[in-house]
């Protein structure tokens, strides 16, 4: 885990402590080229600790904000295709609204991603039970997941667009086995790219699948549904489920289906023939662990297009079917049903019940990588 990690100056909360060495040309060079920075705001607190907002910048304008509760993605405002900046994520806008347990808006989603079926799984001959928080089923890593604890935060270098997260999860959390470290690193680079690195390891057998449950409306607004964005998902097959989301098992061909996104299609073509709108797992070709572009997302209302890269075989294309207007934005819009959507890239969903999806396993000695890269452009 530790081996390509940078060495990291740790934020007292409170204020970042940078490196002092900016009389180093080299350094400046550096700073003077990217332009790019983090500062940090008190944000309240949550479980007795204290939450900071981080805002990132970059060199075109571009500004990302990123809580330690729950190393949430908050916002992320960029140009359209006029120049007007806007904040392409719908959440809230304060603390307040992230500890109401909201849908999961930008944040980091573990120990699991998605859903185990019936709460349980059996590994290495034990069989563990989860806490059911989805019916029967236990949904983005169960009562208290990731999304919900309050994460270490430090900042590298406050000259640099970058800022790590690391949690420890214990032994038996959420009825998981092994203690399992954490790190998250987000970074905002001048080619208008987020990029989510993340690193695991366990001193026991464990599941890992971790994600970032990002919604986005890339014209801006939440009043535009998103309906009208046109998605490209590069996938031959995808994940069936039954009725409670579970896969079925099934690798399906999206072909003649309203699953198949090989070519962009607008979402609201076909979502009506889908039973309770888009909320599937996509099987992605060509999928050997290596970076690479799996989707994008276009709006013709701000001319925006979002690109999105991966290192996992999967992702789950989610229309924000269950969004109900209770969580306001920033702008005072609320989030209603299709307001917004997620791309959660991922191992499939109930893998750890399903032995021929692969392997969500992560072994002691071994470290877990995963890497996705959201880039924003305008058309
Ligand atoms: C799931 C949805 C769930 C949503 C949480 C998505 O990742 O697939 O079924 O409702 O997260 O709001």
């Amino acid at each position: 885990m530790k081996k390509h990690l940078l060495p990291f100056i740790a934020v007292t909360l409170g204020m970042i402590s940078c490196n002092d060495d900016a009389s180093n040309k080299s350094t400046v060079d550096t700073i003077a080229k990217t332009a790019a920075a983090v500062s940090a705001k008190n944000w309240g607190t949550a479980d007795e600790q204290p939450v900071k907002l981080f805002t990132l910048s970059n060199s075109k304008g571009d500004t990302v904000t990123i809580t330690n509760y729950g190393a949430t993605l908050v916002s992320w405002s960029s140009a359209d295709r006029n120049g007007n900046h806007s904040s392409v994520l719908a959440g809230p806008a304060a603390l307040d609204g992230f500890l109401q347990k909201p849908p999961y808006f930008g944040a980091i989603i573990g120990r699991y991603g998605n859903r185990i079926g019936k709460a349980g799984f059996t590994l290495g001959g034990t069989k563990y039970t989860l806490p059911a928080n989805d019916g029967p089923n236990t949904l983005h890593g169960g009562v208290k997941g990731f999304d919900k604890v309050v994460w270490t935060a430090e900042v590298p270098d406050s000259n640099h667009a970058e800022i790590r997260f690391s949690y420890m999860s214990p032994d038996g959390d959420q009825g998981f086995p092994g203690k399992l470290s954490v790190i998250v690193i987000y970074t905002l680079t001048n080619d208008n790219e987020v990029k989510i690195r993340y690193e695991a390891t366990t001193d026991k057998p464990t599941p890992v699948n971790l994600t970032n449950h990002a919604y986005f409306n890339l014209s801006g607004n939440a009043d535009n549904l998103i309906l009208t964005h046109q998605l490209m998902v590069d996938a031959e097959r995808y994940t069936p489920v039954d009725a409670q989301l579970i896969p079925t098992g099934q690798l399906a061909p999206v072909q003649s289906t309203p699953f198949d996104f090989r070519k962009a299609e607008t979402i609201g073509a076909r979502i009506a023939q889908v039973n309770g709108g888009y909320d599937h797992n996509w099987v992605l070709n060509k999928w050997d662990g290596k970076l690479r572009k799996i989707a994008e997302l276009t709006d013709s209302i701000s001319g925006r297009l979002l690109e999105v890269s991966t290192t996992e075989p999967g992702i789950q294309f989610y229309s924000g079917n269950f969004l109900d207007g209770k969580f306001i934005t920033a702008d005072g819009k609320a989030i209603n049903k299709h307001s917004a959507l997620c791309l959660e890239t991922q191992h499939f969903p109930d893998s750890p019940n399903k032995p021929a999806f692969p392997s969500t396993i992560l072994e002691p000695g071994q470290t877990y990588r995963s890497e996705t890269v959201y880039r924003l452009s305008v058309k």
